[in-house]
């Protein structure tokens, strides 16, 4: 049938399918969203499926379907709950169907840098965190980096009052909507994969997202330019159905769960470098970047940081002062 075919040209294009697994192996299919070149969870999730395809030959086959070719990440939870797929390693704004503590990581400024981020996960805080969902089903593996965010739109962005009157596409985050609020923006949740048609046309007229993500998906080619704001940050939970994963013979687990932790540790040091690099090529492709001096940076600051007191209650003031605590 034509659905059939459009699935098999589909598979086809990625780079490995599961018929290429062998009989007996334990097939797990890693679907998520970004590119694969000059992105920090593209380059992690083809350094993963490399690495477990040959170290864990005969037991293990691992299949990433990036660029949302499998599951956007609005789906792709449910997916793994029916046990479509495996693995998925969606942005931590992204998780509010299934628990609200990781909007701490959408309050903007919460974090001046992925380093602070970094010490954050790994206190026992964040690491807690990990396990948040089990009763939902879902175990945390690891934490993964992509960078900060910028701002960009359809005009010039200097002062947050330019923002005024904007449609901003937005991840399905309530905090990044209070954010989009605040500048005066009205902001529309929407799959990431929608996002580059959704500017081209005028659906919305901006957007925030790291370099990695405005140059891996182009959005620099339909935007007047974009602002270095540095004002929140995306980062990705690797996540597995809790079932599947007790249901692995221990040794394949921990065996899987050892290449997990040396490929999170060697790709979460790279990450800003990568995200650098998009940075430069943006510019090399001949996209507009905007500093902003440390008076303009406070603008923005002082108009988005009132945010944190809609969704204190939901992340616990203790979180908030332990995150600030780690950022000083
Ligand atoms: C987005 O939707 O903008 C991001 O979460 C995409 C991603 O995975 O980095």
């Amino acid at each position: 049938t034509a659905a059939a075919t459009a699935l098999a040209l589909t598979v086809t294009a990625g780079a490995a399918s599961a018929e290429a697994c062998q009989d007996g192996e334990i097939v797990v299919k890693f679907s998520h969203v970004t590119n694969t070149d000059k992105h920090p969870k593209g380059i992690a999730a083809s350094l993963l499926e490399k690495r477990v395809n040959e170290e864990m030959d005969g037991t293990m086959c691992m299949v990433v379907y990036p660029n949302s070719t499998l599951y956007d990440d609005n789906k792709v939870l449910e997916a793994m709950l029916q046990g479509d797929v495996q693995l998925a390693a969606p942005s931590l704004s992204k998780f509010e169907k299934f628990t609200k503590q990781f909007r701490l990581f959408d309050l903007p400024f919460m974090f001046k840098n992925i380093d602070a981020v970094d010490a954050f996960q790994g206190s026992e805080h964040g690491q807690a965190m990990l396990d948040s969902m089990q009763r939902r089903g879902l175990q945390g593996l690891a934490y993964w980096h992509n960078g900060m965010k910028q701002m960009s739109a359809n005009k010039p962005l200097l002062a947050p009052s330019d923002a005024n009157g904007l449609k901003f596409r937005v991840q399905s985050s309530d905090v990044l909507v209070a954010q989009m609020e605040a500048i005066g923006g009205s902001p529309q949740k929407m799959a990431f994969s929608e996002v580059y048609g959704a500017l081209q046309q005028g659906v919305v007229d901006g957007q925030e997202n790291t370099w990695s993500n405005i140059y891996g998906k182009k959005f620099f080619e339909v935007q007047d330019g974009i602002t270095e704001t540095d004002h929140g940050i995306i980062d990705y939970l690797v996540v597995t159905n809790i079932d599947w994963l007790e249901s692995l013979d221990p040794a394949v687990r921990d065996q899987f769960t050892t290449i997990l932790g040396e490929v999170t540790a060697t790709r979460n040091a790279e990450s800003t470098k990568v995200n650098n690099d998009a940075k430069a090529a943006i510019v090399e492709a001949g996209g507009t970047v905007r500093t902003l001096d440390g008076e303009q940076r406070q603008a923005w600051v002082d108009v988005m940081k009132p945010v944190w007191a809609q969704f204190a209650g939901d992340v616990g003031q203790d979180m908030i002062d332990a995150a600030q605590s780690i950022n000083a």
